[in-house]
């Protein structure tokens, strides 16, 4: 038996990354996967991956930024198997510039997806669960969410505003058995800090630039997605049933507190 055996998550952002390995961390651990994303073909493909594990795995195309599309995929996960007992809100995007050169469109553009999709999701989702007195949110934030980073101020907003919601709503829900915590990671290897891109735009090699992120980080490497899927697991299983409104990060080393 799995840490999340019988269990169903609808994961969001899951066609690729840090969202394609909790897919198929909690599909070894026994959950049955709502998959969500834009890109049907690489959500098939983590589809593929994790019915490998002996699990019921469904892909559901959607884009959490229009309110009337997450509604519709809010409902479909829960006609998918009759409840929903985990959410991962993990879908997210990130458009690096320096403070003056954003436009009030990227603004709108990263909260629809990393705040107002969190938001909605999470009251749908939060809906559902007290009508069976259980259920758990495992957002992914990120260290942005807590702390400074250079050239990406509106991310770091955005970050700040899902671990505010998650301490919030974790508060309002803490004694109807709705546990809300979030992950924070460090640059994960793998997934959407493009190495090679932030090379090119600096005039750099993918070493150099590998190597300067990595002397920040007192490990010595980055975060892989596993070790991110990891926590995830445990957040959404009864292991972390005392836990609640905590934002964790897992960096490294990066950011001791
Ligand atoms: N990678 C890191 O170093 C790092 C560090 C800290 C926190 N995080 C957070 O971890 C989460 C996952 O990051 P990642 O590195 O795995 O990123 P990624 O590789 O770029 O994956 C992002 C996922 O979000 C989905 N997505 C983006 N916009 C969407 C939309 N409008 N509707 C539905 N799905 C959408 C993408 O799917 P489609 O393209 O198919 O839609 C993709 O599956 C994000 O919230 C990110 O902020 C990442």
């Amino acid at each position: 038996m799995g840490r999340l055996a019988d269990r169903t998550a609808l994961i969001t952002g899951a066609s690729r990354g840090i969202g394609r390995a909790i897919a198929e961390r909690y599909a070894v651990e026994g959950a049955n996967v709502f998959l969500t994303a834009t890109n049907h073909e690489k959500l098939e493909e983590t589809r593929k991956l994790v019915v490998g594990h002996g699990v019921h795995a469904h892909c559901h195309v959607a884009d959490v930024s229009e309110p009337s599309s997450a509604e519709a995929m809010v409902n479909a996960a829960l006609a998918w198997r009759g409840g929903l007992d985990i959410l991962v809100n993990n879908a997210g995007i990130h458009i690096p510039k320096p403070l003056l050169d954003y436009a009030l469109d990227d603004l709108d553009r990263i909260m629809r997806v990393n705040v107002h999709a969190v938001f909605q999701l999470t009251q749908l989702a939060i809906r559902h669960m007290l009508t069976r007195g259980v259920g758990k949110i495992v957002n992914i934030a990120s260290t942005a969410g807590k702390w400074e980073s250079p050239n990406q101020a509106i991310y770091n907003m955005s970050k700040h505003a899902v671990v505010g919601l998650t301490r919030c709503a974790a508060l309002e829900f803490a004694d109807k058995g709705i546990n809300i915590n979030a992950v924070c990671p460090g640059i994960v290897e793998g997934g959407m800090f493009d190495l090679e891109k932030l090379a090119a735009s600096y005039g750099a090699t993918k070493e150099q630039v590998q190597k300067a992120v990595v002397s920040r980080v007192p490990m010595g490497r980055l975060v892989t997605l596993e070790e991110v899927a990891h926590l995830a697991v445990y957040l959404g299983s009864a292991e972390s049933d005392g836990m609640t409104g905590q934002t964790i990060t897992i960096s490294g080393g990066m950011r001791m507190g």
